[in-house]
């Protein structure tokens, strides 16, 4: 009954709603479920041809956050870097940006439970077909999270995504192209929109790098070898792709115990994360300490940045402080970065 009041609803306002979650049969070629469009994405050639980079409708600058290994932060720097740019007054722009976070992590998306929305209902379709972004503190968002089909009780904890390559590497491409990131499918589109990636480089990466113009790349890893042996690998291939890496983060790099204030390296010395970038020829934006706060801010859905209660100051002490300094100067060098492109 509730669903049917909320399709009347939509339906007034000129939108519609997908079927993804009722669709008994999923096409190979349109695994969203969404209705066909006269401006279909590109497509991936079949044997070698050229590949045609085009921009994300409605977004003016691509930032894809990655990492070799999972588990290393990088949903958390997403979407924490995200707010801390949307923070950025700009004086090119004279208002503050507008910023979006696409989540891309089609296996293990993180972005619902980050922002607070896992509960969230099926996004509505534009009447063009489009889907619309689900916002939450301020920021629009999309992910494949939100179009897995709820269990009972309402959650999607249990719902997994079971695709082979290329219905990913589909689902991939209507999620670059068919969300219409303007505010509620008009007005103006995003200034930054801010992609999570998958671990790895796999399939995922591969099709936004081929299919879409990203204008930096950021890099996070951790302090153990196993996570840094990826940043290479990661690099490497945002460079076969052409995509300018703006820089890397060493997340979890330390940790500043409530009594003190000297940093202990317990994952490990940082001198090697930063021998690696200097030898690659890219910037370290930023070392980020590990912080109680930013985990529990995550699982609760409020972005570490955003919480500035005076009991989570006193609790993260000096470490809070420098991770909020370290990730808003982040937020200034990398827009600095995408400017100048
Ligand atoms: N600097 C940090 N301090 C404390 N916890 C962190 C920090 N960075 C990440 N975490 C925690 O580590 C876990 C993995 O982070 P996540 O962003 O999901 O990693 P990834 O996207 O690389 O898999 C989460 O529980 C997150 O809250
Ligand atoms: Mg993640």
């Amino acid at each position: 009954m509730a669903a049917k009041l909320i399709q009347q609803g939509v339906c007034r306002l000129g939108l519609r709603t997908r079927l993804f979650s009722s669709a008994r049969r999923i096409q190979h070629d349109n695994p969203l479920g969404l209705p066909r469009r006269p401006d279909r994405a590109p497509q991936l050639p079949r044997r070698g041809g050229l590949i045609q980079k085009r921009p994300i409708p409605h977004v003016k600058k691509v930032l894809a956050v990655a990492s070799g290994k999972g588990g290393v932060g990088k949903s958390t720097v997403a979407v924490n870097l995200a707010f801390s740019l949307a923070m950025l007054k700009p004086e090119s722009l004279g208002r503050r940006m507008r910023v979006g976070i696409l989540d891309l992590d089609i296996f293990g998306p993180s972005v619902p439970m980050l922002m607070g929305l896992q509960r969230t209902d099926e996004p509505p379709l534009t009447s063009a077909g489009a889907i619309l972004p689900v916002t939450n503190h301020g920021i629009p968002t999309m992910s494949m999270g939100y179009l897995l089909p709820k269990s009972e009780s309402g959650s999607r904890e249990d719902a997994a995504v079971v695709w082979r390559g290329l219905m990913v590497q589909k689902a991939v491409q209507q999620l670059l192209f068919d969300v219409d990131w303007r505010d509620a499918g008009h007005g103006p589109g995003l200034d930054i929109l801010v992609v999570d990636l998958p671990p790895g480089t796999g399939d995922v990466q591969l099709t936004l790098g081929q299919l879409v113009v990203v204008d930096g790349a950021v890099i996070v890893s951790t302090p153990q070898d196993v996570a840094l042996a990826d940043v290479r690998r990661g690099i490497s291939m945002f460079r076969k792709v052409s995509v300018p890496v703006t820089g890397t983060v060493l997340n979890q790099s330390y940790f500043v115990c409530p009594s003190c204030v000297t940093p202990h390296y317990v994952f490990g010395s940082p001198t090697a994360f930063r021998t690696i970038a200097t030898s690659l020829n890219v910037p370290v934006l930023g070392e980020l300490p590990l912080v109680k706060g930013v985990s529990t801010g995550g699982d609760g859905g409020v972005p570490y940045i955003l919480t500035a209660s005076k009991e989570q100051a006193d609790e993260d002490s000096a470490g809070g402080a420098v991770w909020r300094n370290v990730m808003q100067e982040m937020a200034g060098d990398v827009w600095r970065a995408l400017e100048e492109r």
